[in-house]
């Protein structure tokens, strides 16, 4: 079966559990939030869920033994039990602030049906039966926590259950042996299921929804360079209207890893509830990429006469440069230039209310290349700062972004072994590679984006973003599950 895609609700509901000690307490990169409109579609899906189970879910055999005057002591078995009809009458799904999350099951309906057999020496009977059992109520509180590995965890806190009537219809060969002692025979019945209902949650719960948790991605790798790491850094918080889950969401480098020299800012989340789910995502996010990628030099290029386009007015060679800085063409006649580029910090992205920018600063040095020897001589060394605006949005499951130019590359001259120099010239060069070279292709990594932490097979769809003060929020829907 494929269609899992409402399984985030689920997991993330039962994420549920607070502990009230905040270990460390750092701020979290990503919340994941779960609204009153999230809780209803768990229920809904919940319930669907619970209705398919049922029609397959195997119900153990049972035994027991009564003593009749004249056989002395007759055992039965009943076995081969199957569930053929199942009303859920009322249900019910609530949070309990700071705690955790307690489903509830009443004044439900099951039909059973199976057979029968009564052994005695050489003698066995068999039939079939068909049990009813009315008012039965289920109470589930779950608590949930965290690992050392920073996966949630769910465990059953509480469960009980009571059961309202039982009644059996015994057929076949005999039967009539059995119908005398019904009354005894349902009362066994009611026992075991009172047993049995909740040692079946703990169990299902152990190898359903522990599993399925599990599936949470802690680290997911991006590339060669960098990896982001999931993890919680607290139990979810759980108030009267929502659970907030917070994962550490901080990119790090493949090769080497250190903590990150600066702290996630507070995310401060408004009351807003017009979609199921929300995800607050920090710009610490970014900022941690934005490090590891630096520091791994992928933001160091070097542009060459062959990155400039063809078309280009310009190029990088000393003979475009004759007219307005003839020293060069008179100091390295014919000879082709390279610039390297490398920002001088780590670029932080900012986010601002409806805005996010970054403030790049780039130095850059250029070079000659002598065409008789392998040696660069250097020209001249700038600083180059422009702002730049950045849309972020989120496309199949990931956080992709894009870059547009917000002002023009201005540039300030560091230092010169050429006389004179032309700033103006240059700064057109840069503005005109900018624009038609290393947006395009920064655009091109950025399209790759970053993936969300979901669970397997979980898919989301009627996005809304907005951009608030140090974070980018985004609520979305869940695809429907087929029932
Ligand atoms: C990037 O370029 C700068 C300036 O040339 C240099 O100092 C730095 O080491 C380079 N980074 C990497 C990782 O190569
Ligand atoms: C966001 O950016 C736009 C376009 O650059 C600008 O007009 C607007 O004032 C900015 N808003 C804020 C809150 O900075
Ligand atoms: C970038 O924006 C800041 C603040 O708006 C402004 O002071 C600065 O001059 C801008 N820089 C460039 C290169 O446009």
């Amino acid at each position: 079966m494929m269609a899992r895609p409402s399984c985030v609700v689920l997991a993330l509901l039962l994420l549920a559990e607070v502990s009230a000690s905040a270990e460390g307490a750092s701020n979290p990169g990503f919340v994941a939030r779960i609204t009153r409109k999230g809780l209803e579609y768990a229920h809904r899906y919940g319930i669907a869920t619970l209705k398919k189970e049922l029609s397959t879910v195997k119900l153990p055999d049972f035994s027991g033994s009564f003593k009749v005057g004249w056989i002395k002591s007759v055992s039965y078995e009943f076995y081969r039990l199957k569930i053929h009809r199942f009303e859920l009458r009322n249900s019910d799904l609530r949070l309990r602030p700071t705690q955790g999350i307690t489903a509830s099951l009443t004044n439900n309906y099951v039909s059973v049906s199976g057979n029968w057999k009564v052994k005695k020496a050489f003698i066995t009977l068999d039939g079939t039966f068909d049990v009813r059992v009315d008012g039965i109520s289920i109470s589930v509180s779950l608590n949930l926590g965290k690992d050392q590995s920073g996966r949630p965890t769910a465990s059953v806190a509480h469960c009980s259950n009571s059961i309202g009537h039982v009644s059996v219809d015994i057929s076949g060969s005999l039967s009539w042996i059995l119908n005398l002692f019904h009354k005894r025979i349902e009362n066994n019945f009611k026992n075991i299921l009172e047993q049995k209902i909740c040692e079946m949650v703990r169990k299902s719960t152990a190898s359903h929804l522990e599993p399925y948790l599990r599936t949470l991605p802690v680290i997911a790798m991006i590339d060669q360079v960098a990896g982001i790491d999931y993890s919680l850094v607290g139990a979810p918080q759980v108030t009267s209207q929502v659970i907030d889950t917070p994962f550490k969401g901080e990119f790090f480098g493949r090769n080497w890893r250190s903590p990150a020299p600066f702290d996630a800012p507070p995310i401060r989340l408004s009351e807003k509830q017009d979609h199921p789910l929300y995800f607050a995502v920090s710009e610490y996010v970014f900022n941690t990429a934005s490090r590891v990628y630096h520091q791994a030099g992928r933001m160091n290029f070097t542009i060459q006469n062959q990155h400039i386009p063809q078309d280009s007015p310009i190029c990088l060679h000393t003979n475009s440069f004759r007219a307005v800085i003839p020293q060069l063409a008179r100091l390295y006649p014919n000879t082709e230039l390279e610039l390297e580029t490398s920002p001088e910090s780590a670029p932080f992205l900012m986010f601002t209310p409806g805005n996010v920018t970054l403030s790049p600063v780039i130095a850059i040095q250029a070079f000659a290349l002598l065409p008789t020897s392998s040696e660069r001589k250097l020209l001249f060394e700038l600083r180059v700062t422009t702002n730049i605006s950045a849309t972020i949005s989120v496309s199949s499951g990931r956080i992709v972004g894009s870059v547009t130019t917000g002002s023009k590359l201005k540039l300030e001259l560091k230092h010169s072994n050429i006389r004179y120099f032309n700033v103006d010239l240059m700064e057109a060069i840069l503005n005109y590679y900018a624009l038609h070279t290393l947006y395009p292709s920064l655009n091109a990594k950025l399209e790759e984006g970053f993936p969300l932490p979901l669970p397997r097979d979980t898919y989301l769809n009627s996005l809304e973003l907005h951009v608030h003060k140090n974070f980018l929020l985004l609520g979305a829907n869940l695809e429907e599950a087929e029932h």
